[in-house]
Formats: structure tokens, sequence, C-alpha cells
């Protein structure tokens, strides 16, 4: 049945990736390695695997990707079929920077992401382009194990400068760290921190204490602030935004116990990092969380300043599930992304363990529109699924157009609640590799990719039966969710 909300117009429908998960073409043009070319495939049950050296008779699913670096005027067209007027993306720092301490921008890289932006400026699509998506030179990780160092942020600084002068008339939306606040666990100590300098072996061993995870997030806020005021100043048709991993939580039971437990853990997991990057200012609860925790963070002079000066425009955000907290013995975990939480009897679950709750994302755009009161935007919704190609080629993935609707519903009654949400960009249109298992058959796509595990495949598109259901959302403006 037809919704009886309705979304602005102008709204943003799209579809998001990053590149280390889709372009492939790892040593290209010039392309250093990045961490994730350091990172093996595994699955549910068997975490990635690390290697110092990249040998040449192991499978590292995101050297080739899903080819994106030569396919990408089919798939910006296959997007452009479905109505997109936004696409998310991001730069692999490795392609403008090789090494991330270059003296001189590598050129191929460069004009890569110029044929893009065109590309999709060619088909109405606005850009939305993230500047750290889980990557960085590996060469970064080596010398200085990521953003436990200080020296990241002029390095990242200089990446920025130069890809928002370059690209200054192509891209108006930028977002700094994606899911930024992933930074205060190990699984973001791999992606979004790399502090795994000397590292090998399961991803799921390496060992990071909350002093370097939260030295490396100050570093990384000092970052997105600098940046964010470089952009302000010099470029003011630039819209900022951050981006965090939203895991809503709810308390496990009534207990007041588990309630206050809750709001610790939404105050450390989902408001710490947003509270620095909206607000421009570390929350009144950082200190006594700092002082229990054994944090002592080495801020320095003009720091503060900084992160003051960048507040972003526009807050954005992933939503996949929701999870529980409780203090009680007996609680059952589930899995999630980037973290584990409690599971919950009134949810399913997907084949990954990621529970499904659309209405948990209208609550959690009432509750930071309530915090914030700034444009936002869902920049990643998505489910992974095995899909099966049948016979005559066609893959009925009824699961996905379910859980596509029904955001799209819990979107519309948070439009209509008040909240002034601007955009959707659904993760992963086009099928490529999962960030958390590098796995291809972790499906979220519309578009089907013919690559398998085990490296094989065509590399083939082909549209499944949720390229049509979005195609038709889009063009009726939400009200055929
Ligand atoms: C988000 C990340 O956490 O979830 C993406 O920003 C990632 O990079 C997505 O791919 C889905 O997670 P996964 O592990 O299923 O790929």
């Amino acid at each position: 049945a037809n919704s009886t909300v309705s979304f602005p117009e102008g709204f943003y429908w799209g579809g998001a990736t990053a590149a280390n998960q889709l372009e492939g073409a790892w040593n290209v043009d010039g392309r250093g390695p990045s961490v994730d070319d350091h990172f093996m495939g595994g699955s549910y049950e068997k975490p990635r695997e690390i290697t110092l050296e990249i040998h040449p008779d192991k499978l590292y699913p995101n050297h080739d990707g899903i080819d994106f670096y030569h396919r990408y005027e089919e798939d910006i067209a296959l997007f452009a079929e479905m109505g997109f007027n936004m696409f998310r993306m991001s730069i692999a720092w490795s392609r403008i920077f090789p090494n991330g301490d270059d003296a001189q921008p590598n050129e191929a890289g460069l004009a890569f992401y110029d044929r893009v932006f065109d590309c999709c400026r060619e088909h109405g699509i606005e850009p939305l382009v993230t500047l750290s998506h889980y990557e960085m030179p590996y060469h970064l990780v080596e010398k200085y194990n990521g953003w436990e160092s200080r020296k990241l942020i002029d390095l990242f600084e200089r990446y920025c400068a130069t890809v928002f002068d370059r690209y200054q008339d192509k891209v108006t939306y930028w977002l700094t760290f994606n899911e930024i606040n992933c930074g205060t666990s190990r699984m973001g100590a791999l992606f979004e921190t790399s502090m795994i300098r000397g590292f090998e072996g399961p991803a799921s061993e390496v060992k990071v204490t909350p002093q370097q995870c939260y030295q490396a997030l100050h570093h990384q806020f000092v970052a997105s602030g600098r940046v964010v005021k470089l952009a302000h100043e010099k470029y003011p048709q630039f819209k900022m935004g951050n981006m965090d991993c939203f895991i809503l939580s709810y308390a496990a039971t009534c207990d007041p116990e588990d309630v206050f437990a809750n709001q610790q853990e939404m105050n450390r997991m989902n408001w710490y990092c947003s509270d620095v990057q909206v607000r421009g200012a570390y929350p009144f609860y950082a200190k006594r969380y700092w002082a229990e925790n054994g944090i002592e963070l080495d801020i320095r002079e003009g720091d503060l300043e900084d992160i003051a000066a960048g507040k972003v425009d526009f807050y954005t955000f992933s939503y996949y599930m929701s999870s529980t907290v409780g203090t009680h013995a007996d609680q059952e975990t589930t899995q999630g992304n980037m973290t584990f939480g409690g599971k919950n009897p009134y949810l399913k679950s997907t084949d990954w363990g990621w529970q499904i709750d659309p209405l948990g994302l209208r609550v959690a755009l009432n509750e930071i529109y309530a915090r914030y009161e700034i444009p936002l935007m869902v920049v990643e919704n998505g489910m992974g699924a095995y899909d099966t190609v049948e016979e005559d080629g066609s893959i009925h993935d009824q699961y996905r157009i379910d859980y596509l609707k029904s955001h799209v519903r819990a979107m519309g009654e948070a439009i209509a609640d008040g909240v002034d949400l601007v955009g959707y960009t659904w993760w992963g249109p086009i099928d490529l590799v999962s960030a958390g298992t590098g796995e291809m058959r972790k499906r979220y796509g519309f578009i089907h990719v013919d690559k398998h595990d085990d490296g094989t495949g065509t590399y083939e598109r082909r549209r499944k039966d949720s390229f049509f259901a979005y195609q038709k959302i889009i063009k009726s403006n939400g009200a055929e969710g």
C-alpha cells in the first residue's frame, strides 16, 4: 500500500560505496597499496587475516573488488537507470598519494576521479564523497601505526587540500571519516584508525588499548576540524558532513541498571564522536569517561580551537540494525557491524546476525535530530544476504525489497514527525566486497555482480528484482515504499 507520508522535493536518493570495496585495480596507474590490500577473505565464522607482505599465491578480495575502476561507466549508467540523484563513493587516498607522504600527488589517480565525477554529472547524479573510508596508504601503517601518530593530521590535511582544489567544481558534498565512532573499538582499530603496525594473523587478535583508540580519535577530530575549516574558508559552496555508525541500542529490561548501562553505551558508542564534530567540543561526560578508563589524552595547543572551528554542516550515519544493552548475566549476544550487542527477542536477524529494526531507524532519526537540529542523511542502510541466480538469470530478492521498503517507510514517518532528513543512500547498490568478512556472497546490491569468494567470475552485472523496486520508490519520491 502507498504510504501516506511524503518526502520533500529534491530529496536525495542513491547508493553508497567505498573505494577499496569496489574499485579493484589496486596496483594500477600508480596507486599505492592500501590497508585493505593486506586483508585476506574471511567469513561469518572465520575472521579476515592480515599479512605483512602481499603474497602472490594468496587471495586478497579487495585487489580486484568488482573492477569498478574499469567499469564505472556501465555502473553509473545503471545507477541512473534506477533514478539516483546522489552517489556516495570514497576516494582512495593511496591513488592520490601512493605512500601518503609523497612530495607530489599521482596525476593518474586524480584523473580517474575526474572521469568518475564527470560521468556522475552527465547523468545528473550528485557525488557525495567520503575522504576516508576505512583505508589509508599502507606505508602510513608501517611508518606511523596509522592514526596513533599525530603526523597523520598534516598528511591527511594535505591530501584533502589536494582533492578539494582539484574537484572544487565537481563535488559539493563531502564527508570526513566513515564511521569515525568505530575508532573506539578493536574493529575500528583495523579499519578506521589502522593501528595494526607489525601485525600478522587473524584480524580478531589485534590488540589495542583504550588509550591508543581515544588518542587516535583525537587526531582524527583535529584533522576533521582542520579540513572542515579549510573547506568553509576557501570553498563556501561546499557542504561538509560527519559520518557515524549509528548503533541504536535499547535497555535489555526496564531494570534501571540496564537503562543506565544503555545510556552510557549510547554516549560512548554514538554520541561521543558526533558531539565533537557537530558541536565542536568534547561532551560534558568525556572527562569522567577518560578518567575511569585510564585515558590521558595528549591535547596540544590549538587542537580544541581546530575542533571548535570545524563544525559540520550536516550529520550523516549508517543504520543497519539495533541491539540491546543489559547488566544481567543471562543476556544473549548477537553480531553486528563493528560491534557485538545483546539479542532482542522481538526482532529477526539477517544470516549474518544483524537484527532488522526499521522502527529503530525512525527512533534514531528522532533522537539525532532532537540533539543536533541540523540536516540529516542516512548514508548507509542495507541488508547482506545470499542471493540465488535463477536459470533465466533473474534474482528474486524479496527479502531485500522488504528490508528496503520498511526502512523507506520509517524514514517517511520520521520526516512526517518533523525531522529534517535530506537524503538516503543504500549501502552497496551494486554487490561489492564486504568490509567485515571480505566475502562476495554477503550481497547488498540491487545489481548482482558475477564474482565469487574463490576469485572466479565474469564480473557481469545483472539487475535483481530489488533494482526495479528501488526504481519505483525513487520515481514516486518515496510513495511506493
Ligand atoms: C559499514 C561500512 O559498517 O557497513 C561499510 O561503512 C561496510 O564499509 C558496511 O561494507 C557493511 O558491512 P559488511 O561487513 O557487511 O561489509
